[in-house]
Parts: structure tokens; sequence; C-alpha cells
């Protein structure tokens, strides 16, 4: 056992497939490198307290909307044996909660990684998922896997849940993305339930929009290996409209949206559950992407980030960072 250790995560933004993808259609997402999460556990002398930025004190004591955090925290502690050893597990995000930026996923994926540093036990990826899980099931109700699949990834992933999970290379040498924060919560379980509900009480209506956002993520994957920035703009406009059209965008990631049409960017949609959260938009080149974020700043954007795909490769494994804040 060490001392000290660490696990890392990071953000996610879903470019495509959000929703679809709880329904067994494919989805396309990609880690951001540089809102990261680590999670640093350190021998202390007495007792096994926790601190973020939600809560300072004893595991046991946490509240019941850290319930996720808390349950996994245990089931890692009795899966080590680890009752009687005092440790202290420090938790510093750069992920703005409820987002749709996958915090909970990239917390529990930190988590994981550090007690397993820790332990210095080696963690293969699908046991770092199942575990991480834990805390998703509780937080988010029934998800996907796709936050944790790609908070662990270093590279962008196609996910189809329970059968694919593949990391993915591709280059877009001018285009970047902007993502917008609309500063609204964004409630993944509530999201999540209305598309269920709607599925379920008006299938001749949800089942074909949920149908064609899968076929969206589909060409959207085909568009990414040919290099087709045009068309990758008009699918996001089309998901948006589709993802409106379930119930989960609001008046605000609209108007996000529309603006950031307006300034030149070739599509621009909602990322993540919806009902707030973060909207992202397809830029052409850098000088478009400025003036999107500057745009979308100006309607109340809280924080923008622009991704640049210059060097978006990552099949030499190395962790390359484009973003610009
Ligand atoms: C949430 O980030 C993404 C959703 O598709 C839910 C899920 O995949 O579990 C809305």
């Amino acid at each position: 056992m060490k001392n000290k250790a660490t696990g890392k995560s990071y953000a996610k933004i879903i470019w495509f497939g959000e929703h679809n993808v709880v329904y067994g259609k494919p989805a396309i997402a990609i880690p951001i490198y540089s809102v990261d999460v680590t999670a640093t556990i350190e021998k202390i002398q007495n007792g096994q307290e926790i601190h973020c930025r939600y809560f300072d004190g004893p595991i046991n004591e946490m509240a019941d909307n850290l319930l996720g955090v808390k349950t996994l925290t245990n089931h890692l502690i009795s899966l080590f044996g680890a009752q009687n050893i005092a440790f202290d597990l420090n938790i510093q995000s750069k992920l703005p909660a409820e987002r749709g930026m996958g915090s909970s996923a990239a917390t529990a994926i930190a988590i994981v990684r550090a007690f397993f540093d820790f332990f210095e036990v080696n963690l293969t990826r699908s046991q770092l998922l199942k575990l991480a899980n834990i805390e998703e099931k509780i937080t988010h109700g029934n998800p996907s896997g796709l936050d944790s699949a790609t908070a662990s990834s270093n590279m962008p992933i196609w996910f189809v849940k329970n059968e694919i999970n593949e990391q993915i290379d591709f280059n877009l040498p001018t285009s970047s993305l902007v993502i917008a924060d609309s500063g609204i919560e964004g409630k993944t379980s509530e999201a999540v339930s209305l598309v269920h509900d709607n599925v379920v009480d008006e299938p001749e209506t949800a089942q074909p929009l949920i149908n064609e956002l899968g076929k969206i993520a589909e060409s959207a994957r085909e568009a990414l290996a040919t290099t087709d920035d045009e068309l990758l703009g008009k699918l996001m406009n089309q998901s948006q409209h589709d993802l409106a059209e379930l119930g989960v965008s609001n008046h605000t990631l609209d108007t996000f949206c529309q603006i950031a049409c307006d300034n030149h960017a070739l599509g621009a949609k909602l990322t993540g559950s919806g009902l707030g959260g973060c909207v992202i938009a397809l830029a052409k080149n850098q000088t478009d992407a400025q003036q999107i974020s500057t745009a979308l700043r100006k309607a109340g954007a809280t924080q923008t980030w622009i991704q640049s795909f210059k060097n978006y490769q990552f099949s030499t494994g190395e962790a390359h960072d484009n973003l610009v804040r």
C-alpha cells in the first residue's frame, strides 16, 4: 500500500447520440483533457474522510445528494478490506456539475483509479467501468455507461450500450468545437425519465426520433472519417431539432444554437442530458470559433471553451491539450 495515490479522469462532451444511446443506438463522445478531475488518497492517523466541493468530513456522514459517491467509496473500502485503514480522499474537479460534461462519472472514475493505485492493484478497463457504474446507477438511475466510458478514455469513442466501446481516431485539421455553458443545471435523471415517458406514452412520435438520432450518429462517424465538417454541422442541427422534439431542449439552449449559427457556426446542438447544461457549436476555423464564443458569452453563457482538432489524433498515445479557455 502507498502513502499517497492519485486517480485522474476527464470531462466528456457527447457530440452525437445523447438519449438515443440509452435505447441501444450509437453515440460519439470526446474527452476534454483540460477539464479534469483528480482524486488523491493519503494515509492519515485516524478516520476516513472525504474532501470535495460539496462535502468536508467523515465518509459515512455524507449527505444523500452524494449517495452515489458514498456508496462507491464504501464498496471500494470493503473490496480492499480497508475498514481499519485511516485515509483522506481529496477530490479536485475542474468540471462544472450538472452541465452535461459527465461530472459524476468523471468523479467516480478518478476515485476508483485512486483506490487501485493506493492498494497497488492493477485495474482493467472493464473493472473500472463496472465499479464506476455503482455510483452512476445511484446518481442517474439507468445510465448507458457512455459518460464513464468517455471520462476514462484517452480518445474519442464510438459507443453502443452493452455492445461497443471503441476508441476512434479522427482528424479535423481546421475546425473547432465551441462549448458554451448555459449556467443552467442539466438534471440528467429528469431528462432521461422525460424521454422514457415519451417513448412509452407516444412511441409513434418518440421512437422514430430515437432511430433518426442513431442514424445521425452513424452518418457523423462517416463524416468524421472523411473530414466533412459541413456535413457534421448539418447533422448537429438535425440532432438539435430531434432532441428538442423529444423535449430535452429549452429556450436558452435553442437561443444559444441560433446565435451560434448566426455567427458562422456550421451547426450547433445541446450536449449531454439537456434541460440545461452546455451547447456545442462547430466552427470552420479559429476566427469563427472566437466570434461564436464571444457572441455566446454576450448572450449569457457563463463559460466557454474552444476545442481545436488540429492535433486531435491520439494514436500516438499522447494526450494533446488543445483547449483554449
Ligand atoms: C448524459 O450525459 C447522457 C444521456 O444519454 C444519458 C446516458 O447516456 O446515460 C442523456
